[in-house]
């Protein structure tokens, strides 16, 4: 067994630290039905320090969307969040707001999705109104949250259009979102939601229907706005040069679970879960043997109606351990003289578990 934990002192899920913009704990969502109840997220837990950049990575299935859903309050029906509690915190200092004590259809939660906390979706049609000019969309989010002035508005949005490499943004700006190409949408929703230069950006795959050049382009300007307004990022991707490339610190999910987190440089250099070590086996490196085969991680995500006894990684994993990974689930553990580096995993052992943090939330959140 490598190396043992610390306590959980000093973990990173604090919710009274300051420079947290946003605090996600032990979050529960399931999807009732006709064919059984799908558990899309099963405490799933992790925080962005402010101004820095989060990737969340981990195989098709394994809850990232439903995570950035459940923040902006959007999960689609016949999705529920069950528990947990999500902390926002507009700007440092200031006392966290669980956003999970407002209905999702508040007159809060409306000012905070757009202002304050923006998404690019996954898939660009689902924020775009086909009714509207695509300019119209992004003009009218800025009025509502930026400037009260409709000219200004219109160059604001012609100018965060030609921010994001649309060809002719002025063309564009009068252009309905169906005549637009893939890459052409993807590009629009990213202006729509980076328009109001949010606290924190939920950026859901948000260029992989774009040509390399256009993919560098945007991640030139998130970065650049990253700097500009000290916007936080959570960077949802399966591109693992991505995130080497635009994050500070990655959280690895398996099966609506974050089962590792670290800094960039941990994950890649020495990552600890049995999980994230096969996900980087999987990937080419440069340096590597090109006459190398690239490992497949053995066997496939569980169907998820089906509930695992203990880690739900335990049927793929090479480290095995019968009696006690197929029947305890691993509680998150601190690894020892790292500061932030956590995993969920029965290879380290110790003092293990992670409290659930106790604090007052600012709309009087009953937090435990
Ligand atoms: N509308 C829905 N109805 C039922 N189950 C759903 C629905 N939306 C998502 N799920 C389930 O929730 C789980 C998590 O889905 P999610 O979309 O978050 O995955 P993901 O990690 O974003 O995957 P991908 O990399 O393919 O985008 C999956 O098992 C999925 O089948
Ligand atoms: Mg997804």
């Amino acid at each position: 067994m490598a190396e043992t934990v610390t306590s959980a002192a000093g973990a990173p899920t604090e919710s009274g630290s300051s420079d947290h913009v946003i605090q996600v704990e032990d979050l529960h969502v399931h999807f009732h039905t006709q064919l059984g109840t799908v558990r899309a997220l099963n405490g799933v837990s992790f925080s962005i320090p402010r101004g820095k950049v989060l990737g969340v990575v981990g195989e098709s299935g394994c809850g990232k969307s439903i995570t950035g859903l459940s923040i902006m309050q959007l999960v689609p029906h016949p999705g529920k969040i069950l528990s947990g509690r999500i902390y926002f915190r507009e700007k440092a200092g200031d006392r966290p707001v669980d956003l999970l004590t407002y209905d999702r259809h508040s007159p809060e939660m409306h000012h905070i999705r757009g202002k304050n906390i923006s998404m690019i979706f996954q898939e660009p049609m689902t924020s775009l109104n086909p009714c509207y000019t695509v300019g119209n969309q992004i003009a009218e989010a800025i009025l509502l949250h930026q400037t009260p002035n409709r000219n200004e508005a219109k160059e604001q949005a012609i100018e965060i259009l030609r921010r994001v490499g649309m060809p002719n943004p002025e063309r564009i700006y009068n252009t309905y979102p169906h005549q637009l190409s893939g890459g052409m949408r993807q590009r629009a929703m990213i202006a729509m939601a980076l328009s109001c230069t949010p606290v924190l950006l939920i950026a859901d795959e948000p260029t992989t229907a774009l040509d390399v050049t256009t993919e560098a382009q945007i991640l030139d300007l998130m970065r650049e706005l990253q700097a500009e307004i000290g916007m936080s990022i959570m960077f949802v991707t399966h591109n693992l040069g991505v995130v080497a490339q635009m994050c500070d610190e990655v959280a690895v999910m398996y099966l609506g679970r974050v089962v590792e987190r670290a800094s960039v440089d941990e994950i890649f250099y020495d990552p600890k879960h049995p999980y994230t070590q096969a996900l980087l086996r999987s990937i080419p490196r440069l340096g590597t043997n090109r006459k190398e085969h690239l490992e497949v991680i053995k066997g496939s995500i569980p169907d998820p109606y089906s509930t695992l006894p203990g880690c739900p990684f335990h049927p793929r994993c090479p480290s095995f351990m019968p009696g006690t990974c197929d029947r305890i689930v691993p509680e998150e553990t601190i690894i020892a003289g790292t500061v932030a580096h956590s995993v969920r995993c029965h290879l380290y052992p110790g003092s293990t578990f992670v409290p659930p943090s106790t604090t007052e939330s600012a709309n009087g959140a009953a937090v435990s």
